[in-house]
């Protein structure tokens, strides 16, 4: 998501400080119960949502991006929403933050589908991803992802049966179905454009094949 500089950023975050883990590695090990995860949370409105549904289990939204990060912080704070904090950065570095089963739920919603073959690698479904949420969610976790881009679905799909994961579940238009649903920024804009929205939920497996 790139968004144009918003006037006083530095000055917003440092006010919502409160909602920001600043050094997440300190924690590794350390979460007490089990979290659940929005990994590109982008202006919050699902994790913030979700946690309001949810009061006694802990949220955690990473987002990259200052520019949409503060609008899910500045909207926690106002919420009061004690149970929902952020981790502003690349979540390339996941596992340096959880050991392995501290995450009970792993939420992608609309991932940049970088649709070019030569950026696959970036794709937050890609098997290295793939591979370090395995390890994060441990026994009992499970990814949950929602796209209304086609091919990153087919594309990740095929990624998480290549890597052994099971997929509990899986539709390519969750709106259709009669099942909870909190809808994200994304969603609500390319649903009305008319894109159906493709959802899944999926295990990773007992025994992880060797990274590649
Ligand atoms: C297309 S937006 C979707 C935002 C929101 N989930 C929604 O559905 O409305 C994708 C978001 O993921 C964030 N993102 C992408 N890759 C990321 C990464 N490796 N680590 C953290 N955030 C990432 C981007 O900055 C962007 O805000």
């Amino acid at each position: 998501m790139r968004m144009r500089k918003k006037p006083n950023l530095d000055r917003r975050l440092e006010a919502a400080s409160d909602m920001m883990i600043s050094d997440p590695t300190a924690l590794r090990g350390n979460w007490g119960a089990p979290v659940a995860l929005e990994i590109g949370c982008g202006k919050g409105r699902f994790i913030i949502g979700t946690a309001e549904a949810d009061p006694d289990q802990r949220y955690i939204g990473i987002e990259r991006e200052p520019g949409a990060l503060i609008m899910a912080m500045e909207a926690t704070k106002r919420a009061e929403l004690g149970n929902v904090r952020f981790i502003s950065q690349d979540a390339s570095n996941l596992s340096e933050w959880f050991a392995p089963g501290e995450v009970k739920t792993l939420y992608l919603n609309f991932s940049d589908p970088w649709p070019k073959s030569r950026h696959a690698k970036r794709r937050l479904t890609y098997r290295s991803f793939l591979d370090m949420y395995a390890a994060v969610l441990g026994e009992s976790g499970e990814l949950r992802f929602k796209t209304d881009n086609a091919g990153l679905f087919e594309f990740s799909v095929e990624e998480l049966k290549e890597r052994g994961w099971e997929i509990l579940y899986l539709t390519r238009d969750l709106h259709a179905e009669n099942i909870p649903n909190i809808v994200t920024e994304y969603e609500e804009r390319f649903s009305a454009l008319g894109f159906k929205i493709n959802m899944l939920r999926a295990i990773p497996p007992k025994n992880p094949p060797k990274a590649e």
